[in-house]
C-alpha cells in the first residue's frame, strides 16, 4: 500500500512537471517572433500597389461590373483599395475610405457580381506571382467581406421569379 501511494506521487510529480513543461512550451510558441505578415510576403507597398493596378485593369475589362466604375475616380478607388487590402494582410497602413458595409448597401451587389470581383482580384495576384499559400490567405480574407457587400436580400423568391 505504502508502495502503491508512493508511485500515485511520483505519476502525480510527473504529470505536474510534464503540465507546466506543457505550458512552457505553449508560452515559447507565443513568445516566439512572428514571421513576415501577410502584406509583407506579397511585397509591402510597391507589390500590393502592383496588384491593385492589376484588379482595376480587370475590373474595367470585366464585362459582368466594368459598368459600376464607369464614373469613379480611378486614383481615389485605387488608393483605397491599396489601404483597404494593406490594412487587412497586416500592414502599418491607415485606412481612410468608407465603411465597406455602408459604402455598398445600396448597391445591390449580386452573387455573381461578387465572385467577378474576387475573380479579377486572384487572376491580379497570379499575374503578380504571388504564390499559392498567399493566394489561399488573400481568399479567405475575400471571403469574409461577402456579408458586408453582397445584397443580403436576396431571397429564394427574388432568385426564382419569372
Ligand atoms: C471583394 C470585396 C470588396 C472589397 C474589399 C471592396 C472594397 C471597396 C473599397 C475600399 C471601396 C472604396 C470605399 C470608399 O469609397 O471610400 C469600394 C468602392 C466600390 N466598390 Fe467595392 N469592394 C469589394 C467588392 C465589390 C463588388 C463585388 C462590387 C460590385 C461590382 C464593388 C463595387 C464597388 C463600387 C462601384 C465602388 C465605388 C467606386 C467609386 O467610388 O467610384 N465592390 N470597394
Amino acid at each position: 500500500m505504502k508502495n502503491f501511494i508512493k508511485s500515485i506521487a511520483i505519476v502525480g510529480v510527473l504529470c505536474s512537471s510534464l503540465a507546466s513543461m506543457n505550458v512552457m512550451a505553449d508560452e515559447a510558441v507565443t513568445a516566439a517572433p512572428a514571421g513576415p505578415t501577410l502584406y509583407e510576403r506579397i511585397g509591402g507597398e510597391k507589390g500590393t500597389r502592383a496588384i491593385v493596378e492589376d484588379v482595376w485593369t480587370n475590373h474595367t475589362n470585366n464585362p459582368i461590373i466594368k459598368a459600376r466604375f464607369l464614373y469613379s475616380d480611378p486614383v481615389r478607388v485605387k488608393q483605397v483599395v491599396f489601404e483597404i487590402f494593406a490594412v487587412a494582410t497586416g500592414g502599418d497602413v491607415e485606412y481612410t475610405g468608407m465603411d465597406l458595409a455602408e459604402r455598398h448597401s445600396n448597391m445591390n451587389i449580386s452573387e455573381m457580381e461578387f465572385n467577378a470581383v474576387v475573380d479579377d482580384i486572384m487572376d491580379a495576384l497570379t499575374k503578380n506571382n504571388v504564390a499559392q499559400k498567399e493566394q489561399d490567405e488573400i481568399l479567405a480574407v475575400l471571403w469574409a467581406t461577402r456579408p458586408a457587400i453582397v445584397n443580403g436580400n436576396m431571397t429564394t423568391q427574388a432568385l426564382t421569379a419569372k
